[in-house]
């Protein structure tokens, strides 16, 4: 049975490299997972006051997630953190419901610079840590993806086999990590 995953793009922009890389994995994997993409861009600002009457976009978003059996996060690097826009959607999903506890989950990151965003992969590893969030997140296997412009081509597919070989890995060791804790 395949793995239905919620892929969370961690960028707002169309271009996003974080996007292409998210939608060749879901073409590369289709036949082990289920990726569907997550918009965050029509999540409103999170505000405590409105919590527990949320708006249209925050409860799309919480309801895409929930309904996932697991959570891929993509991310991309802002002043050596996650994007606000991202981290505004984790508020809302650490919120009524605590949409994420238990989730399994993966992160990968892309950036046009050598570092891949794993300044801002360490910061998400830590926010995730919040009891609110507090996915179920595989260990190790972590997916720093450099220079990201030069690795696509114009169909936005990996050209990179060292890349390729290690999306493949990681994508094994969490299909394998999944069915040891679900
Ligand atoms: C960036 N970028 C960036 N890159 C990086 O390696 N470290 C950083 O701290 C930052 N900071 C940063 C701040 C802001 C406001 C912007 C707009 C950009 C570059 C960024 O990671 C790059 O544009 C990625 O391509 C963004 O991801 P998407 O949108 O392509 O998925």
């Amino acid at each position: 049975m395949s793995i239905k995953v919620a892929a969370i793009i961690g960028s707002n922009r169309k271009e996003s490299y974080n996007r292409k890389l998210v939608e060749y994995m879901k073409k590369r994997y289709a036949d082990k997972l289920v990726i569907e993409l997550v918009s965050i861009n029509e999540v409103e600002m999170f505000n405590a006051d409105i919590e527990n009457d949320p708006p249209q976009g925050a409860i799309e978003f919480k309801k895409n997630v929930r309904n996932a059996d697991a959570v891929l996060f993509a991310v991309p690097e802002y002043n050596f953190s996650i994007p606000g826009a991202l981290k505004n959607a984790i508020d809302w999903l650490s919120r009524s419901g605590n949409d994420l506890v238990g989730k399994p989950t993966f992160i990968i990151g892309s950036s046009m610079g050598v570092l891949g965003s794993v300044r801002a992969q360490m910061h998400l590893r830590e926010i995730l840590s919040n009891p609110n969030l507090q996915p179920q997140l595989l260990p190790g296997n972590e997916v720093y993806v450099g220079a990201i412009h030069t690795k696509l081509n114009e169909q936005n597919e990996v050209t990179d086999q060292a890349t390729i070989d290690f999306l493949d890995k990681v994508v094994n060791n969490f299909i394998e990590f999944y069915n040891k804790v679900k």
